[in-house]
């Protein structure tokens, strides 16, 4: 039976790739800076354009599709998943570092269909590594079979996560009070690349061994998420249960022990749904 997802694959990562050009080339001039819930919540006119660019040309082709995208969320338009084919997609995941030229940049898109992920894209545009996987053919990095490390033991693992500021207090102590209760394990190390996209494809290629976080949103996730499960790697809610897209958090592992060990040493705390409240 012929993959009746295969050409939304194939635009999919034809437009990744038309969108990494436009950010290298916007990496080239002037940025400008525009803030969204904060202080240190960025966005550029780069972000908004890379969006409109993937949805019309996605548009363009497959028009009763739905979307869900970082900036047109920030417009107004609903987060709600549904059971429609859905295009999640952040235009550029690892704003932070765009605007630094810090080089983990990424376009990140999954594609849903009954609310699972059928695949999924994520394109680290100045490293130019695009990372692929359609639900049940494995993952690659530029068309090279890539898997996790497999490691089993959470004490050898190298862990990522996001080191960011957050205004509630409490929410900061808890960030930081992880960090410690990890860093004392010990594990070999913690390191923050910027991306969540980019991050998950580090743990699908084994040069991390996993990564967490609370406060995400499901376009950060999406297309990590398929290249990810696909590399072997699995993933989990922060507290260890099912993971869930609209969640707002993630435990991605090399494997399932690692990932129950992590779950074991996070304290969580409340970061709403990207389905409902959104806080
Ligand atoms: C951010 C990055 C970052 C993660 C933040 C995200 P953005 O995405 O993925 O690694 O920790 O929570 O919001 O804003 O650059 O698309
Ligand atoms: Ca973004």
């Amino acid at each position: 039976m012929t993959d009746p997802w295969q050409e939304c694959m194939e635009h999919c990562v034809e437009v990744a790739k038309q969108a990494g050009k436009v950010i290298r080339e916007a990496l080239q001039g002037d940025i400008a800076v525009m803030h969204k819930s904060s202080q240190v919540d960025l966005v550029t006119e780069t972000d908004q354009r890379v969006e409109q660019l993937i949805i019309s040309s996605i548009k363009a082709k497959f028009p009763a599709h739905s979307f869900i995208g970082e900036e047109s969320v920030a417009a107004g338009a609903p987060s709600a998943l549904t059971d429609d084919p859905t295009w999640i997609i952040d235009p550029i995941d690892g704003t932070t570092n765009f605007v630094h030229r810090f080089p983990f940049v990424s376009v990140s898109i999954g594609f849903t269909v009954k609310k699972e992920i059928e695949f999924g894209v994520v394109y680290s545009c100045i490293e130019d590594k695009m990372y692929t996987a359609r639900r049940g053919k494995g993952a690659f990095c530029n068309g090279v079979p890539i898997k996790v490390s497999g490691q089993e033991d959470l004490s050898r693992c190298l862990v990522l996560t996001e080191l960011g500021f957050k205004e509630d207090p409490q929410r900061f102590d808890t960030m930081m009070a992880n960090l410690r209760r990890i860093l004392a394990i010990p594990v070999h190390g913690i390191r923050s690349p910027g991306s969540a996209a980019v991050n998950m494809c580090l743990v699908a290629s084994g040069s991390a061994d996993a990564y967490y976080h609370q406060g995400i949103h499901c376009w950060d996730m999406a297309g990590g998420a398929a290249v990810l499960t696909e590399a072997g790697g699995v993933i989990v809610d922060i507290s260890g249960g099912p993971f869930d897209l609209m969640s707002r958090r993630l435990i991605a592992a090399s494997s399932g022990a690692v990932a129950r060990s992590l779950a074991s040493h996070l304290t969580q705390f409340h970061v709403g749904r990207d389905d409902t409240d959104g806080s």
